[in-house]
């Protein structure tokens, strides 16, 4: 079987866990906490990481940290992994479920600058953007970089600055992801942008803790409160006093090593990440009917998965093809499910009624390839000429 994701762990790996367990440090005091949270901050170029148990956490904690609560919103896409809007609902907010961009499968600013000047009013009194539909306050645009692509930054940053809205980003998939603003601004990491930026590593993702996940900011008052309520809050000079609802969101040391020597080989997994997608777009690129993953030209991809989809003119749906690799020992997996479709909300008059008729089509045409960082380039060939081979009928 190729599997669709095997890890790869760095050398390093090894000796750093070794690390803490001879030392005893396998919970979250250890040292490997700060620097594994002080490298990341390094690499992404901001102020504050902190460590978390998940990339789920991760966005739960930055939208707490960021005070969201009853009778918020927040805009998301609905071409995304359910963790998003349980993320946003934890708080007790609420998600405004919009479509995606059929080339990037991302956050479409389009939809999201309709939403914003149509579907939304600013209240002064309350000196808050309101759903008019809803009358929650619209406080966040959450843009997540699908696949390892990143989303329309530019413009998302845009539109935040407009209608005074804050940006969490949820780059789980795009570690090291660039998006490259026009101008002085220049390049910047995917995570990085927004007022905050969340990260998992989970064991298929770029870099791996395990599980784990990383908030990342610029603004230390945020990375402040992230740090109190991920660690049950305790009052400050006091330890058991509490004053407000927290978590026990900590990573511990182990993960922790692990994350650290990853990081050390970042630079290298992306190039076998992106040397996987050019071996793919090269041997898949006259498959008629095989619509390839986009780089945009303000894009650099780090192609988390090689996401493809599967047109009309390919000759069989997307499901079939899936099981025939599946005959031929080639595991694939499909694209989310879109949000608005989940069971969990069939009975929310607020989400029946979302109309993202791009990720629906995504949702069933959409499905990536193997794509783990032990990928050999002669299990990529198996899967193109068995790609080729299923088309034509062999
Ligand atoms: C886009 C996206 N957001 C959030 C998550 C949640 O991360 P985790 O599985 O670490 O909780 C994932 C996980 O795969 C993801 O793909």
């Amino acid at each position: 079987m190729i599997p669709v994701n095997e890890p790869l762990l760095a050398r390093a790996t090894l000796r750093y866990v070794a690390d803490c367990v001879r030392t005893g440090w396998i919970s979250s005091a250890g040292s490997y906490i700060g620097k594994f949270e002080a490298a990341f901050a390094d690499y992404l170029g901001v102020g504050h990481a902190v460590t978390t148990t998940s990339g789920t956490t991760a966005l739960h904690l930055a939208l707490a940290a960021m005070g969201l609560g009853p009778g918020d919103e927040v805009v998301i896409p609905s071409q995304t992994m359910i963790a998003v809007p349980y993320a946003v609902l934890y708080t007790g907010a609420k998600p405004v479920i919009l479509d995606v961009d059929r080339e990037t499968y991302n956050l479409d600013p389009g939809r999201v600058e309709h939403f914003l000047k149509k579907g939304c009013r600013y209240d002064r009194r309350a000196k808050a953007l309101r759903n008019k539909a809803t009358g929650r306050r619209v406080k966040v645009l959450l843009p997540v970089h699908l696949f390892g692509h990143p989303c329309a930054m530019g413009e998302i940053m845009g539109l935040a600055g407009e209608y005074g809205l804050d940006v969490v980003e949820d780059a789980a998939e795009a570690h090291g992801a660039v998006y490259r603003f026009g101008g002085r601004k220049g390049p910047r990491f995917c995570g990085a942008m927004g007022r905050a930026g969340c990260f998992s590593f989970y064991a298929n993702k770029i870099l791996t803790t395990g599980e784990g996940g990383m908030v990342v900011t610029d603004d230390e008052a945020l990375a402040e409160k992230a740090r109190r309520l991920k660690d049950l809050a305790h009052a400050p000079g006091r330890r058991f006093l509490h004053t407000e609802l927290a978590f026990n969101y900590r990573m511990t040391n182990v993960q922790a090593a692990i994350g650290l020597a990853q990081l050390e080989a970042i630079d290298r997994f992306i190039t076998l990440k992106r040397r996987m997608a050019e071996a793919y777009g090269r041997r898949l690129a006259k498959v008629p009917g095989l619509t390839l993953p986009p780089e945009k030209p303000w894009a650099r991809s780090v192609y988390w998965m090689y996401a493809v989809v599967v047109e009309d003119d390919f000759g069989m749906p997307r499901d079939a093809l899936m099981a025939k690799l599946k005959e031929r020992g080639i595991d694939t997996r499909t694209f989310f499910i879109p949000v608005h479709r989940q069971p969990l909300f069939a009975k929310d008059p607020d989400y029946t009624g979302a109309d993202c008729p791009v990720a629906d089509d995504l949702g069933v045409r959409g499905f990536y390839l193997p794509s783990g960082l032990a990928l050999k380039p002669a299990q990529i060939k198996t899967v193109c000429d068995a790609v080729r081979e299923i088309q034509s009928g062999r």
